[in-house]
């Protein structure tokens, strides 16, 4: 790599090559079945991701969107219900609360995990509110023991937003196995991601899993048997043989991104940038790496000259955005994710990343704060 070369924000190019064969023959041998929906590496699929989640169910679906929506349509959470979640996460966690009818409740978040403040969520439940949507942002893990705590006292629903986070763990569990149930989605760009689009729903509950087995497929207890209104959400039997080969070697990639994420800290940590925090009772699967400085505008603009991939994630509050002007919300009610959104920028960080790419992003900041 010379000097002037660029760095992709995510390369899949390589994971792609050495899969492929692979997954290619398990493609042919579902064509030579002619089983393509809910077919066999659906089935396995489900039966390995519930394992190495930790919970005694999962169930694959269209995308992650859909996780969440089929948690709360099969938490029977709707009209009339509030649902508390965090404002600093993609739009999938609060849509699909308004999706079933709810209302969402946004608290903020802590500054330093960028994870719902437990403390503020306890502040916002009413006699109406029913669930909570913490999201484990980023790879890392919300305190999913002080959630908890608080569901139980005053008895509600816990859906777990894993959507970037398979894998991540709490006091020694699986993010996905802690809440009534796990949302997770294998966008590409994710820890655990596809070709395409793709979903998991985690559960310990067998009623729930019965549940969203039948809304995943329009409500159909048997064939042509239709007892509620449901939807087409099934995960793709070519995408779940691909996700079965990239789950074995899954330990390894989060152990990769933790890797680099090491190297940014130490080279990015001593130029007084703030770089992530890592979660006190587990462990970070650093789907992003997102670092917070003062001097972001310099920093994003020489990431943008030496054409390395970044994101900012997330530039404004959902509460704050056009679709929610009704809850009217103030930028006061998230002084944490309103600061943090002009001072955030999320660096490459994928498992194949090169030890020269990773040197020319920290070089490339280094000239800029300096
Ligand atoms: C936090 C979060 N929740 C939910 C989703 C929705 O997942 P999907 O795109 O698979 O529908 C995403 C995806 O970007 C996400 O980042």
């Amino acid at each position: 790599m010379t000097k002037a070369e660029g760095v992709p924000y995510l390369d899949l190019s390589k994971e792609f090559n050495a899969l492929k064969d692979e997954w290619f023959a398990m493609i042919i041998e579902d064509g030579a079945r002619g089983s393509w929906v809910l077919g066999p590496n659906v089935h396995a699929f489900e039966k390995e991701a519930a394992e190495f989640v930790g919970s005694r169910h999962a169930i694959g679906l269209a995308n992650g969107t859909d996780a969440l929506y089929l948690s709360l349509r099969a938490l029977g959470i709707g009209p009339g219900d509030e649902v508390i979640t965090t404002p600093y996460t993609f739009f999938s966690t609060s849509e699909v609360i308004d999706m079933v009818g709810a209302r969402p409740v946004f608290v903020d978040i802590e500054a330093d995990s960028f994870n719902i403040n437990p403390v503020l969520v306890e502040q916002a439940v009413t006699e109406n509110t029913r669930a909570i949507i913490p999201v484990h942002l980023f790879g890392n893990p919300a305190d999913m023991t002080a959630i908890n705590t608080i569901a139980e006292k005053y008895d509600l629903v816990v859906v777990e937003d894993a959507a970037q986070a398979f894998g991540a763990q709490h006091n020694g569990q699986r993010v996905g196995s802690m809440g009534n149930t796990g949302c997770f989605s294998f966008y590409p760009t994710k820890v655990l991601g596809c070709y395409g689009d793709g979903g998991l729903l985690t559960t310990d509950s067998d009623e729930i899993a019965e549940a969203v087995r039948k809304l995943r497929n329009h409500g159909a207890a048997a064939a042509f048997q239709h007892d509620e209104v449901g939807m087409n959400s099934r995960l793709d039997e070519v995408q779940a043989a691909l996700l079965r080969l990239k789950l074995k070697s899954l330990d390894e990639n989060i152990a990769s991104r933790q890797r680099i994420a090491g190297v940014y800290d130490e080279r990015l940590a001593k130029l007084g940038i703030t770089c992530p925090a890592r979660p006190q009772h587990g462990s970070h699967a650093f789907n992003l790496y997102t670092i917070r400085s003062t001097k972001i505008d310099a920093i994003r603009q020489a990431l943008m000259d030496n054409a390395i991939g970044n994101s900012t994630c997330y530039p404004a509050p959902l509460a704050l955005q056009e679709v929610y002007q009704h809850l009217q919300y103030s930028a006061a009610d998230f002084p944490v994710s309103v600061a943090l959104g002009n001072e955030v920028v999320s660096l490459p960080v994928f498992p194949d990343m090169t030890e020269e790419q990773l040197d020319r992003v920290c070089q490339v900041i280094e000239d800029a704060v300096n």
